[in-house]
């Protein structure tokens, strides 16, 4: 594996934590290596040293004394240059010719957006993206994939002009998660919920991303990105056509990356003609206070401009055009400096057709609710009514919970570790296909477009610590609903 950023955030933070955890269970092929490549000067012992303070913060484990860090550590080297010097590839090829037996090699883009183009085309240029006599070699690209419509098709025709779209691994961490993939199962696996999984018990769906977190150390990357771009066009995305998706004909990659682009195709567009904006709410958080501490707003964080129009906060109301789910709305919603960090997917069920107990019962029935838990707590909760205990006929909801922890133990593996594995093994079911990245782009920009050219008014504020927007309550009030409290 070469993971290129060795020395930034997310090698320490996730890459080499996760190399770490799959050594352990044995899932590493026999004669893995990491060559560690970045800009920054240090050698092999240097970025040892750096996997070892990686391991110690982020997985809890002390490589002086862990028997597997050891034996791992001593497989990773070190090479320093400039990504544009082809001196650097030569190099790497190099290094790759004193390795071995290796089966393939998996590049790891964990580089800044606007390195990937360069990178791509060295590696291809130094033809180190074909070795039809050493193994196969694959591409792991981060997101942002693009920062729109055209700048992702740019990188879609760059990185086919070197490799094919099987070598091809647009990562979104998302769909490594259990629950995400447990969702496929939990509709496909199990035939009692795909028969009303449509428009004629299905009320409507909302999908939540919130974060309690503010921009953090991060504006350079956020002020140019937006909530939008950041969580919107990516991960609620594919949560959204892992809900909507068709069932595919069998688990193959092929299969249910078909399903799922059908599905974002099938979504109306969102602006046509300039027309449209009332389906989408952006915001920016003010000051406010945040699990009992005193946090600034976002105009006042390091690094934002202070006549910023990035918004922190984004809701969209999307319908999409399929048998299925016509009529069925989508809320979607994400946003920095909310009071509670979780994602989940609610599924809102209608009501009975008939309320038979509306007599005798002083409570209306509530409709029956199915949420999928992605984060912190991963899980799935069924609401439905029941019977409070006692002489009267009086009901009430309760839940009925899985939880995935409490289920099958503790040791849940990271979505790192999964796609690592899964790239390694050249499966690219969880992984974005070229197509599915361009239609999410094609559905965002225009609402960029829009935003950008000044026909709408200033960006909303919401109070640090409050879930939100008024406008956004606004938005899904307009078809009668209400956001759920979580
Ligand atoms: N951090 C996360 O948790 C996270 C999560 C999701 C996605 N990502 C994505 O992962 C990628 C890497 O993120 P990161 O947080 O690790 O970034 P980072 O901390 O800034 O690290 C960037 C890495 O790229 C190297 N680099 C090479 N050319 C560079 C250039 N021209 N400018 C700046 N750095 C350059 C840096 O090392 P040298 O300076 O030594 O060359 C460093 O190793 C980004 O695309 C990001 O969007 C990160």
């Amino acid at each position: 594996m070469v993971i290129l950023g060795a020395s930034g955030d997310l090698t320490k933070r996730k890459l080499l934590p996760a190399i770490y955890h799959l050594e352990r269970v044995r899932r590493l092929p026999a004669r893995f290596a990491v060559i560690g490549v970045a800009r920054t000067p240090q050698d092999d012992e240097g970025f040892r040293a750096h996997f070892a303070a990686s391991l110690r913060e982020f997985a809890g484990v002390d490589a002086a004394t862990d028997e597997v860090a050891g034996s791992l550590a001593s497989r990773l080297s070190y090479l320093s240059g400039e990504f544009d010097d082809p001196r650097l590839y030569r190099e790497l090829r190099e290094r790759l010719d004193q390795i071995d037996g290796a089966e393939g090699v998996l590049f790891y883009l964990a580089i800044p957006p606007n390195v990937y183009g360069t990178v791509i085309e060295m590696l291809g240029a130094s033809g180190l993206a074909s070795s039809p006599d050493k193994g196969w070699r694959r591409i792991i690209v981060e997101k942002p994939f693009g920062s729109d419509l055209s700048s992702a098709r740019e990188l879609n025709r760059l990185a086919h002009r070197h490799f094919d779209e099987k070598q091809v691994f647009r990562i979104d961490h998302y769909l490594g998660k259990e629950t995400v993939q447990n969702l496929l199962v939990f509709r496909f696996a199990n035939g009692m919920f795909e028969p009303i999984w449509n428009r004629r018990y299905i009320d409507h769906v909302q999908i939540t991303a919130a974060e309690t977190v503010g921009v953090e150390r991060r504006a350079g990357y956020y002020e140019r990105a937006g909530a939008l771009r950041d969580m919107v066009q990516n991960h609620l995305m594919q949560l959204l056509t892992l809900v909507a998706m068709e069932p595919p004909t069998s688990f193959t990659a092929e299969s249910v990356r078909d399903r799922k682009l059908d599905a974002l195709l099938s979504v109306q567009p969102l602006i046509e003609g300039g027309q449209g904006l009332e389906h989408v709410v952006r915001a920016q958080y003010g000051s406010g206070w945040v699990n009992g501490v005193d946090v600034p707003g976002y105009l006042e964080e390091h690094g934002v401009a202070r006549a910023s129009t990035t918004e922190t906060y984004a809701a969209l109301r999307l319908h999409l055009d399929s048998w299925r789910w016509a009529g069925v709305p989508f809320f979607l919603r994400t946003g920095k400096r909310l009071p509670k960090r979780t994602t989940e997917i609610a599924i809102q069920f209608r009501r009975p057709p008939l309320e038979i107990f509306r007599r005798v019962s002083p409570s209306p029935v509530t409709a029956n609710l199915l949420v999928v838990n992605v984060q912190p707590d991963e899980g799935i909760s069924v609401r439905f009514e029941a019977k409070l205990p006692g002489m009267r006929m009086q009901l009430a909801p309760v839940m009925m919970n899985f939880r995935y922890k409490a289920a099958f133990g503790g040791d849940v593996p990271e979505a790192y570790e999964t796609l690592l594995l899964d790239a390694m093994l050249g499966d690219p079911t969880l992984f974005s296909r070229h197509d599915f990245a361009e239609a999410s782009w094609a559905l965002i920009t225009p609402i960029h477009e829009a935003w950008a050219s000044g026909r709408v008014g200033t960006i909303p504020q919401y109070e640090a610590g409050e879930w939100g927007p008024r406008e956004a309550e606004t938005l899904i009030g307009a078809e009668g609903r209400r956001w759920r409290t979580l």
